[in-house]
């Protein structure tokens, strides 16, 4: 007999609006993403995909102006948070739900300390300890054969596509659950972007992750389930099948555009 098992979603919204000055950006969404799946979250420019991804690791409230309504669920050591009631505090949400920007934003300072201070300050992990960290977080993310011959260089010298992986293994080395990245590969070349694509599709069976990105293409490479955002509202919700169905696919982008 098979027992199947029914997990909670790792991230769940009811009933979300986040306005920036009263202006709803994001509307009474009520979505949910699975635990270890590549969810992809794509729409137009201004839709509110940033907004949305912010919300996950409560990082809108460093935005003058914003506010937050509804419930968000994050399921975190199999146990769910309503994280705007204050049962998990900002500092162990944001290490537990890791978040890359569309920009790499490296530390300037050695390839070395942009992992060793994140354990230092978050984990107070030192010494023999956050080294085998260091290095185990620079292999997940397929940036260790690169850099470590040059691990006291600055970060700011490594290129647009080493130095994302490197924002990825930042994340990664504070043990994260879920993965947010916001158009990861925005700013990068086919090979470099291809390289990423590569390292997220062998993540996602480990973490749960959430990608936006600007690329059906992309979306339709990776993603174990599409979630297309219009004005702020989830117009459809793609599974896998149906993202790599080009019909469906096509009444999509008309959605889109
Ligand atoms: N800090 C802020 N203050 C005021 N308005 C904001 C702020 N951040 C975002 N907005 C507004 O929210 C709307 C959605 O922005 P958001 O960055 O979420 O869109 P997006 O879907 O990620 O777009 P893009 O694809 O261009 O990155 C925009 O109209 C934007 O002006
Ligand atoms: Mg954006």
């Amino acid at each position: 007999m098979v027992l199947t098992e029914t997990l909670p979603p790792a991230i769940q919204t009811e009933d979300v609006t986040i306005s920036f000055n009263g202006l709803p950006i994001v509307k009474n969404l009520s979505v949910s993403f699975p635990k270890n799946k590549l969810s992809v979250l794509i729409g137009r420019s201004g839709s509110g995909k940033t907004t949305l991804l912010r919300s996950f690791n409560r990082l809108n409230e460093c935005l003058e102006g914003s506010s937050t309504t509804g419930r968000i669920l994050v399921t975190l050591n199999n146990s769910q948070h309503d994280i705007y009631s204050g049962t998990i505090s900002c500092e162990e949400l944001r290490r537990r739900v890791g978040m890359v920007f569309q920009t790499p934003n490296v530390l300037p300072n050695s390839i070395r300390n942009n992992l060793i201070i994140p354990l230092k300050l978050a984990l107070h992990i030192h010494g023999s300890e956050a080294e085998a960290r260091m290095e185990h977080a620079l292999k997940q993310a397929a940036l260790w054969r690169e850099v470590k011959d040059r691990l006291n260089r600055p970060a700011t010298h490594l290129s647009g596509g080493q130095q994302q992986r490197l924002c990825i293994a930042r994340a990664l080395v504070l043990q994260p659950e879920i993965l947010l990245l916001d158009e990861p590969s925005a700013s990068l070349d086919f090979h470099a972007t291809r390289t990423i694509e590569e390292l997220l599709g062998s993540l996602s069976s480990d973490y749960t992750t959430i990608v936006v990105s600007h690329s059906l293409a992309q979306a339709q490479r990776l993603a174990d389930s599409l979630y297309v955002l219009s004005s702020g509202e989830l117009v459809q919700t793609l599974s896998k099948e149906e993202v790599r169905d080009s019909a469906v696919m096509q009444q999509t982008i008309e959605n889109i555009l």
